[in-house]
């Protein structure tokens, strides 16, 4: 395809504005896919997507229109994924940045703007949802002008549901957004290409998602990762229709795949740079590694799965290049992994993955923030990541923990409300401004751990549901926090130490033992909970035994013999209260993690 009939872009915006829907129409409009094929988020290949309706990888995707070829990249809106679309940015020359009419711009409109912006890529402003009688497209309209500092007649107005003026912004798009732009020096001589994205196939390997941008790449040349150093020769190119399609050849300019054969993992990187073996150019500056957010220990329910667990982790990091993990042994866990997660959406998908597409029985600690612990004495700095190596007696340490800046945006009249919340989550609010007609920008920072803290559901409820909420992290300030454990029949659980805030020591222990009560399951033996802290008992409850009375099967006569049986039932309680022998089945660590305070 020649060059100047190429248009790379990328559809960016908030959460649900319409990103995965809108390229269904672009797909159809085009004839890419057939109508009668046709289903609803068709780029939302993966069961989970589909099944929660939200978009957690990124997916490209080739359309023919007129005499032009258009590689669109599909991205996720959840701020766990935001990775996703910063790499998919810097394979691109442009984007639509897509505003719900009905929301308006929201505060991840703003966190992907900048990124579109930091990489100087042509941003097409597009009102989506115009089909709803609720729509406000011109207080919209109003607010991306003065957004973008644009012009109304700039802004399209689409309906990604009906199909309202998507033959309209496809003409847009290959009038605005620039051809890729090829150094012809170079052409025939040396290839480069950006690795932006790989899954693996059991089959065939590594298949890299590059974005071509000198030269030709085609089956039987052989090639080089720059950084990782490993050649291989070419199986396969094609590109995406939206399912793989094999090509004769890939040129500069153009977005599609290449089947590698390596079956090393680790070869592969998001942001190398693939070469040929003359003369190397300079590799692409990459991308920056993903600096995972939170933390969590997994293991295997069944010791015996070790080997599968991380087989399967290396599998999911094959295609995921966010996720991290190493192995660690507990002393009462056995053995297994800590995995970086970059929020706890990311942390329950991986989760969710390892169940269903591994089939392993997994128990999950309670997720935690990085803490760098300081000797005040010897200066030595150590890295916590695990609440259970946490120090249980802090004299004579400083310990230090991430802190974000975060911006939220919501109608006056919920500002004062979220505003009562920012000193229960020990948030500092540094300005507020007004944000076109009747929305405020507030402008905060707090720790990353009172953010993990359901902050976000809480925001969105003392604002019924109006606030949108964007963060970044901003670097370490000194804690107060101490580790707190729980205790099941006076055996400490791992698995649900936590680390908080000193000054919510009481409220939170209340608050997870509490908990822990409602979700365990009543078992033979009676069972106590309790938090600790500090050497102190802070909280403590207890779920009483099931009343099984072994014998109910003898009628009348006979008491001494149902005495005997209730002595015998006894001591058998007694040992299990002994042994702490209670039953934690595997969905109350998740559902402990799901209304996590940590
Ligand atoms: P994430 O990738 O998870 O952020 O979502 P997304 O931006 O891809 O949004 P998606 O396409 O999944 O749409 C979100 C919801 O809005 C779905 O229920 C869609 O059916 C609905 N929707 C999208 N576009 C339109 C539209 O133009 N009109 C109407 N009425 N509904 C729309």
């Amino acid at each position: 395809m020649r060059l100047e009939n190429i248009r790379n872009f990328s559809i960016i915006a908030h959460i649900d504005h319409g990103k995965s829907t809108l390229a269904d129409r672009l797909l159809e409009i085009t004839g890419t896919i057939e109508k009668r094929k046709m289903r609803e988020q068709v780029l939302d290949m993966m069961e989970l997507e589909r099944e929660r309706g939200i978009t957690i990888k990124m997916q490209p995707v080739r359309l023919h229109y007129k005499d032009y070829l258009l590689n669109l990249i599909d991205t996720p809106g959840h701020i766990d994924f935001s990775y996703e679309v910063s790499r998919s940015l810097k394979a691109v020359e442009g984007v639509l940045l897509l505003v719900d009419a009905t929301q308006g711009v929201q505060a991840q409109t703003l966190s992907v703007l900048n990124m579109a912006r930091d990489l100087g890529l042509k941003i097409i402003p597009v009102i989506n949802k115009i089909d709803l009688p609720v729509a406000r497209v011109a207080e919209t309209k109003q607010e991306i002008i003065e957004l973008l500092d644009c012009q109304a007649e700039e802004i399209v107005t689409v309906s990604g549901k009906t199909g309202a003026g998507v033959a309209k912004l496809l003409e847009v798009i290959v009038e605005k957004i620039p051809a890729p732009e090829v150094n012809q020096a170079l052409e025939g001589k040396k290839v480069r290409a950006l690795v932006f994205d790989f899954e693996y196939s059991n089959h065939q390997g590594v298949i890299v998602y590059a974005r071509v941008s000198d030269g030709t790449i085609k089956v039987g040349d052989e090639l080089v990762f720059h950084a990782a150093g490993e050649k291989f020769k070419v199986l396969e190119v094609g590109n995406f229709c939206p399912q793989k399609m094999a090509l004769a050849s890939l040129g500069s300019g153009e977005i599609g795949y290449i089947v590698t054969g390596i079956k090393k993992p680790g070869q592969a990187k998001v942001g190398d740079t693939i070469e040929n073996l003359v003369a190397p150019l300079p590799p692409f500056s990459g991308y920056e590694e993903p600096s995972p957010v939170v933390w969590a220990s997994i293991y295997s329910e069944n010791q015996n799965d070790l080997p599968l667990l991380r087989q399967a982790l290396i599998r999911l990091k094959l295609s995921d290049a966010a996720l991290s993990f190493e192995e660690e042994a507990s002393t009462s866990l056995g053995r297994g992994f800590r995995c970086g997660f970059l929020g706890l959406l990311h942390l329950e998908i991986i989760t969710e993955r390892l169940k269903r597409e591994f089939n392993l029985t997994l128990v999950i600690a309670t997720p935690t923030i990085s803490y760098e612990i300081v000797d005040e004495q010897t200066g030595e700095r150590e890295f916590v990541y695990s609440p259970h190596v946490f120090p249980e007696d802090t004299k004579g340490k400083k310990i230090f923990e991430p802190w974000v800046a975060a911006k939220i945006i919501v109608p006056p009249d919920y500002a004062g409300n979220i505003i009562k919340l920012l000193n229960e989550h020990e948030a500092v609010l540094m300005a507020t401004e007004n944000f076109s007609v009747g929305r405020v920008v507030l402008s905060l920072e707090l720790p990353l751990r009172e953010l993990m803290r359901n902050f976000f559901d809480e925001i969105k409820s003392v604002s019924s549901g109006f606030a949108s909420f964007s963060y970044l992290l901003i670097g370490d300030r000194e804690a107060d926090v101490a580790r707190m454990d729980i205790l099941v029949n006076e055996q400490i659980v791992p698995a649900f130490s936590r680390i908080v805030s000193r000054r919510k020591v009481d409220h939170e222990g209340q608050d997870v033992v509490e908990r822990l009560k409602e979700i365990l399951p009543r078992q033979l033996i009676s069972i106590k909970i309790q938090a600790k802290s500090y050497g102190r008992i802070v909280a403590a409850r207890s779920i009483s035994a099931m009343r099984k009375d072994v014998t109910d099967y003898l009628y009348g006569g006979d008491i001494t013999r149902k005495m005997k049986l209730r002595e015998k039932q006894k001591k058998g309680k007694k040992k299990m209260q002994k042994l702490g022998n209670v039953n934690i089945p595997q969905d109350v660590f998740l559902k402990m993690i799901n209304n996590s305070d940590n």
